[in-house]
Protein backbone atom coordinates (compact mmCIF):
# COMPACT_ATOMS: atom_id res chain seq x y z
CA UNK A 1 0.00 0.00 0.00
CA UNK A 2 2.92 2.45 1.19
CA UNK A 3 4.65 1.44 -2.21
CA UNK A 4 1.96 2.07 -4.08
CA UNK A 5 1.26 5.87 -2.54
CA UNK A 6 4.86 6.54 -3.07
CA UNK A 7 4.82 5.05 -6.90
CA UNK A 8 1.67 7.27 -7.32
CA UNK A 9 3.29 10.68 -5.57
CA UNK A 10 6.56 10.08 -7.82
CA UNK A 11 4.07 9.62 -11.09
CA UNK A 12 2.18 13.20 -9.79
CA UNK A 13 6.22 15.16 -9.28
CA UNK A 14 7.82 13.91 -12.35
CA UNK A 15 4.13 15.03 -14.31
CA UNK A 16 5.91 18.65 -14.10
CA UNK A 17 6.69 19.47 -17.57
CA UNK A 18 9.93 20.72 -16.21
CA UNK A 19 10.99 17.26 -14.28
CA UNK A 20 11.22 16.66 -10.48
CA UNK A 21 13.32 19.71 -9.69
CA UNK A 22 12.56 20.70 -5.61
CA UNK A 23 15.43 22.22 -4.45
CA UNK A 24 15.67 24.18 -7.84
CA UNK A 25 11.86 25.54 -7.32
CA UNK A 26 12.31 26.29 -3.65
CA UNK A 27 15.57 28.16 -4.21
CA UNK A 28 14.41 30.49 -7.48
CA UNK A 29 10.78 31.00 -5.07
CA UNK A 30 13.19 32.75 -2.43
CA UNK A 31 15.64 34.88 -5.09
CA UNK A 32 12.05 35.54 -6.87
CA UNK A 33 10.63 36.96 -3.49
CA UNK A 34 13.71 38.87 -2.63
CA UNK A 35 14.16 40.26 -6.50
CA UNK A 36 10.24 41.08 -6.71
CA UNK A 37 10.58 42.67 -3.38
CA UNK A 38 13.15 45.26 -4.63
CA UNK A 39 11.19 46.23 -7.84
CA UNK A 40 7.99 46.71 -5.46
CA UNK A 41 10.22 49.32 -3.34
CA UNK A 42 11.43 50.63 -6.56
CA UNK A 43 7.97 50.94 -8.12
CA UNK A 44 6.19 52.20 -5.06
CA UNK A 45 8.86 55.18 -4.47
CA UNK A 46 8.58 56.16 -7.91
CA UNK A 47 4.35 56.63 -7.54
CA UNK A 48 4.94 57.88 -4.42
CA UNK A 49 7.69 60.76 -5.85
CA UNK A 50 5.65 61.12 -9.05
CA UNK A 51 2.67 61.71 -6.80
CA UNK A 52 4.22 64.59 -4.53
CA UNK A 53 5.62 66.50 -7.83
CA UNK A 54 1.93 66.25 -9.07
CA UNK A 55 0.54 67.65 -5.77
CA UNK A 56 3.59 70.55 -5.79
CA UNK A 57 2.69 71.43 -9.74
CA UNK A 58 -1.27 71.60 -8.98
CA UNK A 59 -0.39 73.98 -6.32
CA UNK A 60 1.64 76.53 -8.44
CA UNK A 61 -0.21 75.65 -11.41
CA UNK A 62 2.24 77.29 -14.02
CA UNK A 63 1.21 79.46 -16.99
CA UNK A 64 3.87 77.78 -18.85
CA UNK A 65 4.60 74.15 -17.49
CA UNK A 66 7.39 73.21 -19.79
CA UNK A 67 9.33 76.38 -18.78
CA UNK A 68 8.39 75.41 -15.24
CA UNK A 69 9.24 71.81 -14.66
CA UNK A 70 11.21 71.22 -18.34
CA UNK A 71 10.03 68.63 -21.28
CA UNK A 72 9.96 65.40 -19.54
CA UNK A 73 7.54 66.06 -16.16
CA UNK A 74 5.42 68.84 -17.51
CA UNK A 75 3.83 65.80 -19.27
CA UNK A 76 2.16 64.27 -16.14
CA UNK A 77 0.82 67.66 -15.39
CA UNK A 78 -0.39 67.99 -18.70
CA UNK A 79 -1.61 64.49 -18.77
CA UNK A 80 -3.03 65.71 -15.37
CA UNK A 81 -6.11 62.67 -15.88
CA UNK A 82 -4.03 60.40 -17.03
CA UNK A 83 -1.50 60.68 -14.53
CA UNK A 84 -4.02 60.31 -11.47
CA UNK A 85 -5.56 57.03 -13.28
CA UNK A 86 -2.08 55.47 -13.82
CA UNK A 87 -0.20 56.29 -10.11
CA UNK A 88 -3.75 55.03 -8.20
CA UNK A 89 -3.57 51.66 -10.15
CA UNK A 90 -0.10 51.25 -10.10
CA UNK A 91 0.04 51.92 -6.37
CA UNK A 92 -3.07 48.99 -6.22
CA UNK A 93 -1.01 47.10 -8.42
CA UNK A 94 2.25 46.80 -6.41
CA UNK A 95 0.84 46.19 -3.16
CA UNK A 96 -2.21 43.77 -4.22
CA UNK A 97 0.03 42.07 -6.70
CA UNK A 98 1.81 39.70 -4.26
CA UNK A 99 -0.53 39.12 -1.95
CA UNK A 100 -2.23 37.75 -5.07
CA UNK A 101 0.20 35.37 -5.44
CA UNK A 102 0.85 34.47 -1.76
CA UNK A 103 -0.68 30.25 -1.71
CA UNK A 104 -1.22 30.23 2.06
CA UNK A 105 -3.38 33.45 1.54
CA UNK A 106 -5.10 32.31 -1.09
CA UNK A 107 -6.20 29.47 0.33
CA UNK A 108 -7.23 30.53 3.50
CA UNK A 109 -8.73 33.83 1.77
CA UNK A 110 -10.36 32.63 -0.83
CA UNK A 111 -13.20 35.19 -1.13
CA UNK A 112 -10.85 37.99 -0.69
CA UNK A 113 -8.89 37.09 -3.31
CA UNK A 114 -11.84 36.76 -5.57
CA UNK A 115 -12.65 40.18 -4.61
CA UNK A 116 -9.65 41.79 -4.46
CA UNK A 117 -8.60 39.83 -7.59
CA UNK A 118 -11.46 42.08 -9.43
CA UNK A 119 -10.02 45.41 -7.89
CA UNK A 120 -6.56 44.45 -9.29
CA UNK A 121 -7.64 43.25 -12.78
CA UNK A 122 -9.70 46.59 -12.95
CA UNK A 123 -6.34 48.66 -11.93
CA UNK A 124 -4.52 46.89 -14.06
CA UNK A 125 -6.70 47.62 -17.23
CA UNK A 126 -7.06 51.27 -15.99
CA UNK A 127 -3.31 51.39 -15.76
CA UNK A 128 -3.09 49.99 -18.63
CA UNK A 129 -5.09 52.49 -20.97
CA UNK A 130 -3.30 55.91 -18.73
CA UNK A 131 -0.07 54.45 -19.48
CA UNK A 132 -1.12 53.99 -23.45
CA UNK A 133 -2.04 58.16 -23.06
CA UNK A 134 1.15 58.88 -21.59
CA UNK A 135 3.39 56.95 -23.05
CA UNK A 136 1.90 56.33 -26.44
CA UNK A 137 0.19 59.42 -27.32
CA UNK A 138 2.13 61.85 -25.86
CA UNK A 139 5.87 60.20 -25.47
CA UNK A 140 8.81 62.23 -23.80
CA UNK A 141 10.96 63.32 -27.27
CA UNK A 142 8.21 63.27 -29.32
CA UNK A 143 6.04 60.53 -31.39
CA UNK A 144 7.41 61.70 -34.78
CA UNK A 145 11.05 61.97 -33.00
CA UNK A 146 13.03 59.94 -30.59
CA UNK A 147 10.18 59.07 -28.04
CA UNK A 148 8.72 56.96 -31.18
CA UNK A 149 10.81 53.62 -29.36
CA UNK A 150 8.36 54.72 -26.38
CA UNK A 151 5.47 55.12 -27.82
CA UNK A 152 6.03 51.52 -29.35
CA UNK A 153 7.35 49.74 -26.11
CA UNK A 154 3.95 51.62 -23.97
CA UNK A 155 1.79 50.21 -27.23
CA UNK A 156 3.16 46.61 -27.00
CA UNK A 157 3.13 46.63 -22.81
CA UNK A 158 -0.61 48.09 -22.33
CA UNK A 159 -1.34 45.86 -25.36
CA UNK A 160 0.04 42.31 -23.66
CA UNK A 161 -1.26 43.97 -20.10
CA UNK A 162 -4.75 43.75 -21.69
CA UNK A 163 -4.22 40.26 -23.43
CA UNK A 164 -2.76 38.55 -19.96
CA UNK A 165 -5.68 40.01 -18.02
CA UNK A 166 -8.35 39.17 -20.48
CA UNK A 167 -6.91 35.89 -21.20
CA UNK A 168 -6.32 35.00 -17.22
CA UNK A 169 -10.33 35.75 -16.59
CA UNK A 170 -11.40 33.64 -19.13
CA UNK A 171 -9.48 30.47 -18.01
CA UNK A 172 -10.57 31.20 -14.07
CA UNK A 173 -14.33 31.54 -15.35
CA UNK A 174 -13.62 27.84 -17.26
CA UNK A 175 -12.40 26.57 -13.62
CA UNK A 176 -8.92 26.31 -15.70
CA UNK A 177 -6.35 27.05 -12.27
CA UNK A 178 -2.85 26.35 -14.08
CA UNK A 179 -3.99 28.66 -17.54
CA UNK A 180 -5.42 31.51 -14.81
CA UNK A 181 -2.17 31.44 -12.86
CA UNK A 182 0.30 31.73 -15.83
CA UNK A 183 -1.67 34.32 -17.38
CA UNK A 184 -1.80 36.25 -14.11
CA UNK A 185 2.06 35.68 -13.47
CA UNK A 186 2.66 37.14 -17.39
CA UNK A 187 0.71 40.01 -16.53
CA UNK A 188 2.42 40.99 -13.19
CA UNK A 189 5.58 40.01 -14.96
CA UNK A 190 5.04 42.87 -17.38
CA UNK A 191 3.57 45.76 -14.84
CA UNK A 192 6.88 45.15 -12.93
CA UNK A 193 8.98 45.92 -15.63
CA UNK A 194 7.81 49.31 -15.18
CA UNK A 195 10.46 49.00 -12.23
CA UNK A 196 13.47 47.04 -13.43
CA UNK A 197 13.11 49.53 -16.50
CA UNK A 198 13.81 52.34 -13.46
CA UNK A 199 16.57 50.09 -12.43
CA UNK A 200 17.69 49.68 -16.06
CA UNK A 201 17.72 53.67 -16.30
CA UNK A 202 19.52 54.30 -13.21
CA UNK A 203 22.08 51.73 -14.14
CA UNK A 204 22.94 52.90 -17.54
CA UNK A 205 22.90 56.38 -17.01
CA UNK A 206 25.54 55.68 -14.45
CA UNK A 207 27.42 54.13 -16.67
CA UNK A 208 27.18 54.72 -19.86
CA UNK A 209 27.06 58.50 -21.83
CA UNK A 210 23.94 57.60 -23.93
CA UNK A 211 21.03 60.38 -24.81
CA UNK A 212 17.92 59.79 -21.94
CA UNK A 213 15.88 59.86 -25.05
CA UNK A 214 17.03 57.04 -26.61
CA UNK A 215 17.75 55.11 -23.18
CA UNK A 216 14.18 55.91 -22.08
CA UNK A 217 12.44 53.75 -24.85
CA UNK A 218 15.30 51.04 -25.21
CA UNK A 219 14.90 50.28 -21.58
CA UNK A 220 11.29 49.75 -21.64
CA UNK A 221 11.68 47.08 -24.45
CA UNK A 222 14.45 45.55 -22.34
CA UNK A 223 12.64 45.12 -19.16
CA UNK A 224 9.56 44.16 -20.98
CA UNK A 225 11.48 41.16 -22.83
CA UNK A 226 14.01 40.19 -19.76
CA UNK A 227 10.79 40.08 -16.78
CA UNK A 228 8.72 38.02 -19.73
CA UNK A 229 11.40 35.78 -20.07
CA UNK A 230 11.54 35.33 -15.99
CA UNK A 231 7.77 34.69 -15.96
CA UNK A 232 7.85 31.53 -18.67
CA UNK A 233 11.28 30.10 -17.32
CA UNK A 234 9.38 30.19 -13.83
CA UNK A 235 5.83 28.86 -15.06
CA UNK A 236 7.66 26.37 -17.44
CA UNK A 237 9.27 24.94 -13.83
CA UNK A 238 5.88 25.14 -11.96
CA UNK A 239 3.71 24.15 -14.76
CA UNK A 240 1.80 21.30 -12.60
CA UNK A 241 -0.54 18.45 -14.71
CA UNK A 242 -4.33 18.61 -14.91
CA UNK A 243 -6.26 21.87 -14.99
CA UNK A 244 -3.60 23.03 -12.18
CA UNK A 245 -5.77 22.77 -9.15
CA UNK A 246 -2.82 21.04 -7.32
CA UNK A 247 -0.17 23.94 -6.45
CA UNK A 248 3.58 23.27 -7.44
CA UNK A 249 4.18 23.39 -3.37
CA UNK A 250 1.74 20.54 -2.71
CA UNK A 251 3.14 18.41 -5.41
CA UNK A 252 6.94 18.77 -4.04
CA UNK A 253 5.98 18.12 -0.35
CA UNK A 254 3.37 15.23 -1.06
CA UNK A 255 6.72 13.76 -3.36
CA UNK A 256 9.13 14.12 -0.23
CA UNK A 257 6.77 13.05 2.28
CA UNK A 258 6.14 9.66 0.27
C1 LIG B 1 -0.27 48.41 -16.97
C2 LIG B 1 0.79 48.61 -17.71
C3 LIG B 1 1.59 49.88 -17.65
C4 LIG B 1 1.98 50.63 -18.70
C5 LIG B 1 1.70 50.33 -20.14
C6 LIG B 1 2.70 51.75 -18.20
C7 LIG B 1 3.27 52.74 -18.96
C8 LIG B 1 3.81 53.89 -18.47
C9 LIG B 1 4.29 54.98 -19.26
C10 LIG B 1 4.32 55.01 -20.76
C11 LIG B 1 4.72 55.94 -18.44
C12 LIG B 1 5.24 57.32 -18.85
C13 LIG B 1 6.69 57.32 -19.05
C14 LIG B 1 7.09 58.70 -19.53
O1 LIG B 1 7.30 59.60 -18.72
O2 LIG B 1 7.16 58.87 -20.75
C15 LIG B 1 4.54 55.49 -17.10
C16 LIG B 1 4.88 56.19 -15.99
C17 LIG B 1 4.78 55.71 -14.73
N1 LIG B 1 4.28 54.50 -14.36
FE1 LIG B 1 3.47 53.13 -15.59
N2 LIG B 1 2.75 51.68 -16.84
C18 LIG B 1 2.08 50.55 -16.47
C19 LIG B 1 1.91 50.08 -15.19
C20 LIG B 1 2.44 50.70 -14.06
C21 LIG B 1 2.42 50.13 -12.75
C22 LIG B 1 1.83 48.79 -12.36
C23 LIG B 1 3.02 51.01 -11.94
C24 LIG B 1 3.25 50.83 -10.46
C25 LIG B 1 4.30 51.19 -9.84
C26 LIG B 1 3.41 52.15 -12.74
C27 LIG B 1 4.04 53.29 -12.27
C28 LIG B 1 4.41 54.37 -13.01
C29 LIG B 1 4.99 55.58 -12.47
C30 LIG B 1 5.31 55.87 -11.03
C31 LIG B 1 5.22 56.42 -13.55
C32 LIG B 1 5.85 57.81 -13.47
C33 LIG B 1 7.30 57.65 -13.81
C34 LIG B 1 8.14 58.83 -13.43
O3 LIG B 1 7.88 59.45 -12.43
O4 LIG B 1 9.13 59.08 -14.14
N3 LIG B 1 3.05 51.92 -14.03
N4 LIG B 1 3.98 54.23 -17.15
Amino acid sequence: MKQNIKSQASAQNTAFSAGSRPQQRRALEIMGWIVLSLLIITGLSSVIGRASFLNHAIAIAPVDPILEFGAFDSRYYTNLAATVLHLLPGLLIFIMGPIQFMPNLRKRYLKWHRISGRVYVASGFTGAVSGFVIGTIDPFMGFTGQGFNEAMATAFLSAYVFFCLTMAIYHIRNKRIGPHREWMIRGFALMTAIATERLLLIAFQATLDVDIGILFGTTFWMAAILNLAVAESWINLTRTPGNGAAHWKDLDRRAKSA
